[in-house]
């Protein structure tokens, strides 16, 4: 019914339940998986995260997976549309949801670039250069042209994919990046096993350390999930709206949630044994946070593998870079057809208004770390990046989750939804996720929003 008079003429759609499980699950896999999930498992006591972002996926995250494809299959909308189309006053809820990937992508692409230019760098200057303690990381990401033109080819395969449209482009992509991606993360897990006292890093990677278990790490894992799948920022319901009624959409999202998890594990195995290789302990592994363990850290730890060095280099940040294109994809995808369903035009002009949006606004975040460096937004020694990404990630997408649970839950009703995700399959779990959306919910995203905040202005550490 709504299908109908909702639905644009020109619409793309998934070529089947596969492709669009591969799609979900290859925004999910990215940057987020490979470097901030094995720092978060370092820090909080391996198995013990381990476990508890496990549970966390299974439940609160698949809910919402479902929850997000379900609205974006029954309105046939991104994110705008499909808000707007219950009412012209929740058209603020889809805004700001359309909001975060716009944020996002630009910086996204500045930190794609990075990782291009370090994948090249293994088979041109060679695994010891990128071993100099951080120099040449440094150096590179606050040079005045390099950095961008590393920026700006990230973008290029983007667009190009993006471009080759839903089936032609983002699918076969998908299909092509995402078995290689699993295939090296797993030769690389074997080969950093092998490494002399790297049996005693996965140990303490795997083995649960229960008296790390707190409430900062509950938040933490959540944080994390949510970034790690790609939820509350639109991406979910652009997809749901390229999905046919057929395709089962619960079994779909268990499928993207058990993806993402795969990944999230494989890169803890082959990242925090090495790091323990390097560093001596787990505790110097959950110091060296963000940026530095992967760009800095790694490099030194492959660069002592000798004769492997420069391949175990070159395809660990080529895995990288699939992980990191296949996410940009779903970002710049997600622009296209919010601009695309917002001014009602062809996909083509969108896609033209987006790669203009997110090149100038990537050349603008990627000033922050040279000519605009004396541009502190969020404490001394921070960069618009990581202003881009705390109001993004801390700040409005918690907001948007919850307001998409509050209006889901209280005001279209969940059974709106679950009328939608029963034309395709049993959805035994209706209770369950009838309370999920309604009460945990959003409590654990008021928490996670409050925790992030304090946290950023000091009050408590995270
Ligand atoms: N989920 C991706 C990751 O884990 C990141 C991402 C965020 C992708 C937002 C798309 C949108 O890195």
């Amino acid at each position: 019914m709504e299908s109908e008079n909702t639905k644009s003429v020109s619409r793309a759609s998934w070529s089947g339940k596969w492709a669009f499980i591969l799609a979900a699950a290859a925004s999910a896999v990215g940057l987020g998986n490979l470097w901030r999930f094995p720092y978060l498992a370092a820090k909080y006591g391996g198995g013990t995260f381990l476990i508890t972002y496990l549970v966390l996926v299974f439940t609160f995250g698949v809910s919402l997976l479902l929850l997000e494809t379900a609205l974006g299959r029954k309105t046939g909308q991104s994110a705008i549309g499909a808000f707007s189309s219950f009412g012209k006053k929740y058209t603020f809820i889809g805004v700001l949801a359309s909001a975060v990937p716009f944020i996002i992508t630009p910086y996204y692409c500045i930190i794609g670039g990075w990782v291009t230019k370090y994948a090249v760098s293994y088979l041109g200057v060679g695994a010891e250069t990128l071993a100099d303690g951080g120099t040449f990381f440094s150096e590179f990401i606050t040079s005045s042209t390099e950095s961008y033109i590393w920026m700006i080819v990230f973008m290029a395969i983007v667009f190009v994919v993006v471009a080759l449209g839903v089936k032609g482009g983002i699918e076969k992509a998908n299909l092509v990046m995402m078995p290689a991606l699993i295939i090296m993360a797993i030769i690389i897990a074997i080969y950093t096993l092998t490494m002399p006292g790297a049996i005693d890093g996965a140990l303490y990677y795997l083995t649960p350390d229960f008296s790390k278990f707190s409430p900062e790490l509950v938040i933490s894992a959540l944080g994390q999930m949510f970034y790690s799948l790609s939820l509350a920022m639109g991406i979910m319901i652009t997809y749901g709206s390229y999905l046919n009624k057929k395709e089962s959409l619960t079994s779909s999202v268990v499928r993207v949630g058990g993806f993402d998890i795969g990944v999230s594990f494989l890169a803890g195995l082959m990242i925090v044994p090495a790091a323990f290789v390097a560093m001596g302990s787990g505790d110097a592994v959950a110091s060296s946070a963000g940026p530095s363990l992967m760009f800095i850290t790694l490099p030194s730890v492959f660069a002592d593998m000798q004769g492997m060095a420069m391949v175990i280099g070159f395809v660990f940040f080529l895995l990288v870079l699939f992980a990191a294109l296949t996410s940009a994809i779903s970002l710049v995808e997600t622009l296209v057809s919010i601009v695309a369903d917002g001014m009602k035009c062809t996909r083509k002009k969108a896609i033209g208004i987006v790669v203009a949006f997110v090149v100038i606004a990537g050349i603008f975040i990627n000033a922050g770390y040279n000519v605009l460096s004396f541009i502190e937004p969020i404490g001394e020694g921070s960069s618009m990046l990581d202003f881009a990404d705390f109001i993004s990630n801390s700040v409005m997408m918690p907001i948007v989750a919850l307001l998409t649970c509050i209006f889901v839950g209280w005001i279209i009703k969940p059974k709106t939804l679950i009328d939608e995700v029963r034309i395709s399959s049993k959805f035994k779990a209706a209770g369950v996720w009838t309370a999920m959306i309604k009460y945990i919910a959003p409590v654990l995203v008021l928490i996670i929003l409050v925790a992030y905040v304090a946290a950023q202005f000091g009050f408590f550490s995270m």
